[in-house]
């Protein structure tokens, strides 16, 4: 069986001077670790190389170096432990170098390893990063090189996580920030040039000291193979035994959810050190093993919406459309099994009766679930309909054939007289009485985009004047993203069409841009424009129960499109400050809800906690953009989305433009609009004045809907 958590053991070079046979790694193996990270080449080959570098006088000439043999290679092709080793590039190559014979000797040397690992059968080699911050484009292509050389092989860059000297300003030790980001972005440009290789993945060195929380959550939306971590990084517990200090473990916990192998370094190091500084010695070189082993048996446990969203993490659903499709039951089931969300309808329908009070005539008050699906929120009005003792009469309107075959099945066992379940699609329903609660759950991820809003205006007739809808309003979210992984997924399958298409994901690989999320637009219910503009011809009549002054009311049957969908068409340009560099790959949307009063839902991870903790019944939304775009540090993101409409289909249209806020000498900052102004940071204006200048735009997306619409 596989290990929950694999922990890999990196020995000291000394110890690799001679080829490790296969007895060498076994006995690591059973010593409890899962693999070993061992130099593809030793001393040998060095030194063949390093002759033959130095027989070549010419500096323009690079020298031709043969693959390694034996004995200059460290172990043997076995198939049995393959599986068990990592392959390490030899770290003294210079794939950056200035020096071209350096640089050139380099490339070989990468295509030498990777070859051979791959022929041992090996899926994975680390490669040391690059070692300076130019001449990133010769590093990056000496990988693609190889890659594309070698066809089989995973490449893992070694990196630090931040240059030394970034620590998180909020720890004891405050030294002047260097550039916090300036490793994340020599990665971002190799990836880049490597055209967002899935086989080009970071093995991350945690440092002694950590950067700021930017930087960690950075690196937590890159695809990180391998965590490295140094016994030398260890501090010892009052019992002698050696410990991660409190951030490093809550750091460690946050990767082992995405579960790279952890690498143990300097092991052999540490354990003398210790021992010979007369520390109490309680441990052995196994004690770091068994205290990494210790943390993942101690990992918090998952939070609702992880264990829900197992094995979804970054995975790209196309969102539901109820109204196009009947759903399975299993779908239905699935949303059943969120409490939170129940539980919040039934408070806001307790709170609509409560509020309204039983009618004076002792009839009951005539409750719609509008799209009832297999009937929770009828069984949430009945509760609610008890607890504040409010008779109801309740209608469970559905247009999916089967869930109305079930809803009968629960009419006949459950509720009997006081529910009539009604076939047809809510927008052609005519009720024989006019409703006074009219509750509806046709939200999707961006609120809007199961056509609620279009849905509940054709149904909008059969209110009361008086009558409440729940929920009252909801409104669309959204924030820049980064996510390396999402925009692979989508880049591989190469289709126009899933570029411009937003899909539903659990998000885990990925970074916020800005730091605040923007409301894009709202609706509300019952929509105040058609209540104004209700101009439709008496075609029907029903009563009222309740014999109030809607008795004989006068409904059409035909849809509200008679005046059009214009109403719902919206339209928002945000503009969002962006403080680190990164690049953005799309946007993430959430929703938030007002179901009645103070009752709310929200996915937005800011307010969720507040409004509707551990709702687990919707995944964020992501748009995405086609071609990445870089955003330097102090730059703002500014986001155009349409929900267009021709009353066929709805459909969102998108476009993003970067700019950079560049300090102007002189006096007063530069204040020209539309091609350049203010800078939108108060402190920075006061500051330095700023200019405001254009970087780059991406295309508009899904434009008149032609790859992605909901249709109505
Ligand atoms: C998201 S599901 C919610 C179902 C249920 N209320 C629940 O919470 O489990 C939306 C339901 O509305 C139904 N629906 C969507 N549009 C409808 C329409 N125009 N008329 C009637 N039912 C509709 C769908 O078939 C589906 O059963």
């Amino acid at each position: 069986m596989s290990p929950l958590y694999y922990v890999g053991l990196q020995p000291e070079l000394s110890t690799l001077d001679t080829a490790i046979d296969s007895d060498g790694i076994l006995s690591v193996v059973t010593d409890g670790y899962d693999v070993l990270s061992v130099p593809i080449t030793n001393l040998h080959f060095r030194s063949r190389v390093s002759r033959i570098s130095q027989s070549v006088s010419d500096p323009a000439i690079v020298p031709h170096i043969s693959p390694p043999i034996y004995p200059e290679v460290n172990f043997a092709p076995n198939s049995t432990y393959a599986q068990h080793v990592l392959g390490i590039c030899a770290k003294w190559i210079e794939l950056d170098s200035t020096d071209p014979r350096i640089a050139g000797v380099s490339a070989q040397i990468l295509k030498h390893e990777l070859s051979y690992a791959s022929f041992c059968g090996l899926s994975y080699v680390i490669v040391p990063g690059p070692t300076r911050r130019n001449n990133v484009a010769l590093y990056a292509e000496s990988l693609n090189a190889a890659l594309a050389a070698v066809p089989y092989i995973n490449i893992i860059v070694h990196l630090a996580m931040a240059e030394t000297g970034v620590e998180d300003p909020s720890g004891p030790d405050v030294p002047a920030p260097v550039d916090a980001m300036s490793i994340w972005d020599i990665w971002n440009s190799v990836r880049t040039i490597c055209d967002y290789s899935s086989r080009l993945s970071v093995g991350l060195q945690l440092p002694p000291k950590l950067p700021p929380q930017t930087v960690v959550s950075r690196w937590f939306a890159e695809p990180i193979t391998v965590l490295f971590i140094s016994a030398n990084i260890f501090l010892s517990n009052p019992k002698g035994y050696p410990v991660l200090s409190k951030a490093h473990q809550f750091l460690l916990f946050k990767y082992m959810k995405i579960k790279p192998y952890t690498i143990l370094q300097d092991v052999r190091e540490a354990t003398q050190i210790r021992t010979s500084s007369k520390l109490p010695s309680k441990q052995d070189e196994s004690a770091y093993l068994i205290y990494i082993r210790h943390l993942h048996t101690i990992l918090p446990s998952p939070t609702a919406v992880e264990k829900f969203g197992r094995g979804y993490q970054d995975y790209l659903q196309n969102p539901l459309q109820p109204l196009r499709d009947n759903l399975e039951s299993g779908t239905y089931e699935v949303f059943e099994k969120d409490p939170v969300k129940y539980a919040q309808y039934e408070k806001a329908v307790f709170g609509a009766l409560s509020e309204r009070g039983p009618n004076p005539n002792g009839q009951p008050v005539i409750v719609a679930v509008v799209g009832a699906g297999r009937g929770p929120l009828i069984a949430c009005a009945l509760r609610a309909s008890e607890r504040a003792n409010v008779p109801i009469f309740a209608y469970a309107v559905e247009k999916n054939p089967n869930a109305y075959t079930y809803l009968l099945q629960r009419k006949e066992l459950q509720w009997q007289s006081n529910v009539e379940i009604v076939f047809t699609d809510m927008r052609s329903w005519s009720p024989t009485h006019k409703v006074d609660i009219m509750v509806s759950e046709l939200l999707g991820s961006f609120g809007d985009n199961e056509l609620s809003p279009e849905c509940l205006d054709g149904v909008q007739r059969v209110l009361k004047s008086n009558g409440i809808m729940i929920p009252q309003s909801y409104s669309s979210h959204f924030i820049p993203a980064m996510s390396p992984k999402i925009f692979s997924s989508i880049k591989s399958q190469n289709k126009e069409d899933i570029m411009n298409t937003p899909y539903v994901v659990m998000l885990q690989a990925v970074d916020l841009l800005a730091m605040e999320i923007k409301q894009a637009w709202e609706f509300r219910h019952p929509c105040p424009y058609l209540r104004a503009n209700s101009q439709w011809p008496a075609s029907h009549r029903i009563n009222d129960l309740s014999q109030n002054d809607d008795s004989t009311a006068t409904v059409k049957r035909d849809t509200p499109f008679d005046i059009g969908n214009e109403h719902n068409y919206r339209h928002v340009t945000a503009r969002f400050s962006i403080e680190s560099r990164g690049v953005m790959h799309g946007f993430v949307g959430y929703f938030e809800s007002v179901l009645y009063g103070d009752v709310e839902l929200s996915t937005r991870p800011d307010t969720i906690n507040k409004k509707s903790k551990d709702m687990v019944s919707w995944f964020p939304i992501w748009f995405p953009i086609s071609t990445p775009l870089y955003v330097p540090d102090d730059a703002e993101i500014e986001i155009s989305i349409w929900r267009k409409t021709d009353n066929r289909k709805v459909w969102y249209e998108w476009s993003v433009e970067t700019f950079v806020l560049v300090p102007v000498p002189g006096p007063g900052s530069d204040n020209r609009d539309s091609i350049a102004s203010a800078s939108a940071s108060p402190a920075r204006a006061i500051s330095s004045p700023t200019k405001r200048v254009r970087l780059g735009c991406s295309k508009l997306h899904n434009p008149g809907g032609k790859y992605s619409s909901m249709l109505l």
